[in-house]
């Protein structure tokens, strides 16, 4: 799901044999190959060809939030003919669940990702169990098994969405075996661990990359992500340990929910329905596995330039060749990033802080040697004079001169509570407006506000129909909601302090009367929701508070709930806070960028003719001349990605959303 997230820099043009010879001076807006979702939503806005190519419009659903609300929804029978559409143009657009050919097609992030995790019945039983799968999946992901399983099954691609996260796995431990309770404890005395399957013992799925079952041993990458849980499960609890797989299709969620399962697999969809309501109110979820991310995919254009400018074959055909070299050298998703660094040459990154570093190593080529760096312009100039293969910085590096591209690891935020149950109602308040934010597409509207700002869609709640998350009724309101109702008083815990309200930029500034920014602007959209539902008259109160004071003011209740924007992986007490925490329904989810050279591809300002073209693309040998990275606004130097402390805000400048692949969409139409 690493795609390029920006345009193209140079001129793809779609050479329609009449059309190559006039394509000089590019029309900009229908050339340019459409390769973010910034772009497609662009080109939506501007037409006239508003077409998108999807197979149902249960997937057109889905994406509609992103989507600028011209699109126009075209629904084609089977894939080969989306194809077609697409290469023909009749679609400036399409979606397909997977990974479309990247040969023939511009794949580029919907920006929405669908979190999968381990599944279980609510209440105490499963409290232990809970903490021992979560320490199991934090240690995969410290030892980097998604990286590793996904690269054995090409073409599955895999984006770390992080509701746990601790680079000190003992601060993530696993219960003890001889005080076990519940579940757990079962486990253990009879050495199995019973795991829902999705299929029939008659009838094993074979979803291809994403996990064949007919075979034994099943290959693909949920059977082997479950070897490496397995591995970690068993080195804590025996090797005796067995992993009894119960296949069902019909019925077996609600014995997962009696306890005579003990839980799903991995790649149980979190954000759907069970029997008409969210599962996120009959279920309990271990730590986030990993998320799906569902992409578009545009034309690939064909480059002509040449033919226009010269008569010279001979020459065009090298400055052909030197451009593709250029081509080659581009580096714009961390595959090809981790291919690069595999082969070998420069193996060396750039980061602002070993923080930064760790945060995303898992999602790198072992072969990487960081660089730490002290100021974010060294840490350009030094990508940009080669020394360094890419970087990792925070926020939105100059698109112009170089390429930026996704680390694939989310960080989901959300609204969080107390645990118990005073904040159930509340919680189910934010959660019915989060999902109709969501579906009403305010999350795009705040991002596109406040550029460049960049949200990804992290849903662990979804339901086309809202009527399926309702509002608590006012009259019988509980704990912290009918507080909030009687005292006509939201308050909500701010990072920052009454005389120094912070300034994130685009994120949001609060020093600004009014405020601006992104969160800024999607609380008013909460509000306006919560209002409509609650009272017109009900206030906003921010309670501005730095340290561990506020988080504990939360915990009891004398405040209700955090800002969104608050981090959902990181510890409290040196323990993770979804073991401490409630969470709403995830907002959304930010996440970082790699960054590296962008090499040089348009030489048509070297000359009219291939021969000056030609001579300044082989003297260009992939680098920038004085290139001085501008960025659009200062940048903190203190952005870490994922702050571990109690009560870190959104600190790192670009935010992003997280969907689904191969078997999401197949499961999802199934497992309910
Ligand atoms: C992608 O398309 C190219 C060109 O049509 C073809 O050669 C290649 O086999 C395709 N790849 C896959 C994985 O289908
Ligand atoms: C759990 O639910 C299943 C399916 O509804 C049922 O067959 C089974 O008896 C239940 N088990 C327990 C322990 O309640
Ligand atoms: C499904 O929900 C209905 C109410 O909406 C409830 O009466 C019923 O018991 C639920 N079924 C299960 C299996 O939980
Ligand atoms: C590249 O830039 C970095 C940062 O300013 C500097 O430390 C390094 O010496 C430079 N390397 C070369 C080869 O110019
Ligand atoms: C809640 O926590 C805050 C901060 O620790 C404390 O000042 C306050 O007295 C507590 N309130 C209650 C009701 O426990
Ligand atoms: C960079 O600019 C200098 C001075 O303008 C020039 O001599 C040199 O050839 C240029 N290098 C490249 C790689 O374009
Ligand atoms: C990108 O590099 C070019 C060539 O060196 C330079 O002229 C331009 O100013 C740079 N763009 C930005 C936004 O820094």
């Amino acid at each position: 799901m690493a795609m390029t997230r920006q345009a193209l820099p140079i001129v793809w043009l779609f050479c329609q044999l009449s059309a190559c010879l006039s394509a000089v001076v590019p029309d900009v807006g229908s050339a340019v190959s459409i390769s973010s979702r910034q772009a497609l939503n662009a080109a939506l806005e501007a037409g006239p060809n508003r077409r998108m190519g999807f197979l149902s419009e249960a997937n057109f659903n889905t994406m509609a939030p992103v989507l600028s609300k011209k699109v126009v929804p075209v629904y084609f029978t089977d894939t080969e003919e989306l194809y077609k559409a697409v290469t023909s143009e009749d679609v400036l657009a399409a979606l397909i669940s997977g990974v479309p050919n990247k040969t023939m097609f511009s794949a580029f992030s919907s920006d929405l990702v669908s979190p999968r995790s381990f599944q279980m019945m609510p209440g105490s039983t499963t409290n232990d169990l809970m903490h021992a799968v979560d320490a199991a999946v934090v240690r995969t992901h410290n030892g980097g098994d998604l990286l590793r399983v996904a690269e054995a099954n090409p073409p599955f691609e895999v984006t770390e969405v992080h509701t746990c996260r601790s680079l000190e796995p003992a601060k993530v431990p696993f219960p003890i075996a001889s005080t076990a309770t519940g579940l757990l404890k079962d486990v253990l005395d009879k050495k199995r661990l019973r795991v829902l399957a999705y299929g029939t013992p008659a009838d094993k799925p074979d979803w291809k990359q994403d996990g064949n079952y007919e075979v034994d041993p099943p290959v693909g990458f949920w059977p082997e992500y479950m070897a490496a849980f397995m591995k970690e499960f068993r080195a804590a609890y025996g090797n005796d340990i067995q992993l009894e797989r119960v296949w069902m299709k019909a019925g077996g969620t609600d014995m997962v929910l009696n306890g005579s399962i003990h839980m799903t697999e991995p790649y149980y969809i979190y954000e759907n329905l069970h029997n008409g309501t969210l599962k996120k109110w009959s279920h309990k979820f271990s730590c986030v596995v990993m998320g799906y991310e569902q992409q578009f995919f545009s034309k690939r254009r064909a480059k002509v330039i040449t033919d226009a400018v010269t008569s010279d074959a001979q020459c065009a055909a090298a400055l052909k060749t030197c451009e593709d070299k250029q081509l080659m050298n581009r580096i714009t998703t961390r595959e090809e990033l981790n291919s690069k660094l595999e082969s070998g040459g420069n193996v060396k990154m750039g980061f602002l802080s070993q923080a930064n570093f760790l945060s995303v190593q898992s999602m790198l080529s072992t072969k990487v040697e960081p660089v730490i760096f002290l100021s974010k312009p060294q840490l350009y100039e030094a990508v940009v004079n080669g020394s360094l293969r890419a970087a990792l910085i925070s926020g939105v590096p100059d698109r112009t001169n170089f390429t930026v591209f996704s680390t694939d690891v989310i960080s989901p935020r959300a609204f969080q509570t107390m645990p118990g149950d005073r904040s159930v109602d509340l919680l189910k308040a934010l959660d019915a407006v989060i999902v109709r934010t969501h579906n009403a597409g305010e999350l795009l509207a705040a991002a596109t506000a406040n550029p460049p700002f960049q949200a990804v869609e992290v849903h662990t709640c979804r339901a086309d129909n809202p009527g399926a998350v309702p509002f608590p009724a006012a009259s019988t309101a509980t704990g912290l909601l009918k507080d909030v109702l009687d005292s006509k008083k939201l308050r909500v815990l701010a990072s920052g302090t009454p005389d120094n309200y912070p300034n994130w930029g685009q994120d949001g500034n609060y020093k600004a009367t009014p405020m601006t920014g992104f969160w800024p602007d999607y609380m008013e959209f909460f509000m306006t929701r919560f209002r409509a539902e609650y009272g017109i008259d009900i206030v906003l109160e921010r309670v501005w508070q730095t340290g561990t004071a506020g988080t504990e003011m939360v915990l009891n209740g004398t405040v209700h709930m955090t800002e969104p924007y608050y981090i959902y992986e990181t510890l409290y007490k040196d323990l993770p806070k979804k073991w401490s925490h409630e969470f709403s329904c995830v907002v959304m989810g930010y996440q970082q960028n790699f960054f590296a050279l962008k090499p040089a591809m348009d030489f048509t300002a070297a000359g009219p003719t291939c021969d000056y073209q030609l001579a300044a693309c082989q003297g260009n040998t992939a680098q920038i001349n004085g290139t001085k990275p501008t960025t659009k606004q200062p940048l903190n130097s203190n952005v870490v990605f994922g702050l571990p402390s109690t009560t870190s805000a959104a600190r790192s400048h670009q935010a992003t959303f997280l969907l689904a692949g191969a078997v999401a969409l197949a499961v999802e139409a199934l497992l309910h």
